[in-house]
């Protein structure tokens, strides 16, 4: 099973990187984790269309290919990155061909603050049910970085170990199964 992860933080060093790093330590036997990274994708405007950069092609692939989806979303400003958003744009493009329709996705992010990406979080979930991606509602995934002990290296504190793997084990469950 493959799962391909997009983090929504351009920083060299992200907290949701070392995150994602974290989770695809934790994934089973028989899982990979593969990053569609965002960084080179320019920002997308409707002139593409037709003659898309080899780089969002590859990113927009890298989705179709994936058995699920994991956004792993800093927060900015209250709202999910506009990295992320940029990102998300080209997986929706050209009208009706949506590349998260039908595909299972879950969310996760964390932040220095209590907030833990909570609010950010909540405003990616509208994008996603537009898209009607198969998006997993349970269990959530939202950290403060010092509680959590999430470093850039992809350190997580011993006590949150067992949260984040069940947060992966849930989302492997739900490609495997459908529900
Ligand atoms: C433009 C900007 C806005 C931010 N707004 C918030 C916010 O609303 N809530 C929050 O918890 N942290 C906020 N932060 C702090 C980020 O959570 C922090 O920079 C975090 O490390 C970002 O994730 P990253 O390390 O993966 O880039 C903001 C940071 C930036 C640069």
């Amino acid at each position: 099973m493959k799962i391909a992860y997009i983090v929504g933080s351009l920083a060299s060093q992200s907290l949701n990187r070392g995150l994602a790093k974290a989770l695809a330590s934790l994934a089973p036997e028989g899982v990979e984790f593969v990053e569609l990274p965002i960084a080179d994708l320019p920002l997308y405007n409707r002139d593409y269309d037709g003659h898309w950069p080899e780089v969002a092609t590859r990113f927009k692939q890298g989705i179709l290919d994936a058995d699920g989806v994991l956004l792993i979303t800093p927060e900015h400003n209250r709202m999910y990155s506009a990295a992320l958003a940029n990102a998300l744009e080209w997986s929706s493009r050209p009208w009706g061909t949506a590349a998260l329709v039908g595909k299972p996705v879950a969310i996760a992010g964390v932040s220095p603050s209590q907030l833990g990406t909570a609010l950010a979080q909540s405003h990616l979930r509208g994008p996603l049910n537009f898209f009607g991606a198969d998006l997993m509602e349970q269990p959530e995934l939202y950290l403060n970085a010092t509680q959590a002990g999430v470093t850039a290296d992809g350190d997580v504190a011993e006590e949150s170990r067992d949260y984040l793997a069940g947060f992966v084990e849930a989302f492997v469950e739900r490609i495997r199964t459908g529900q």
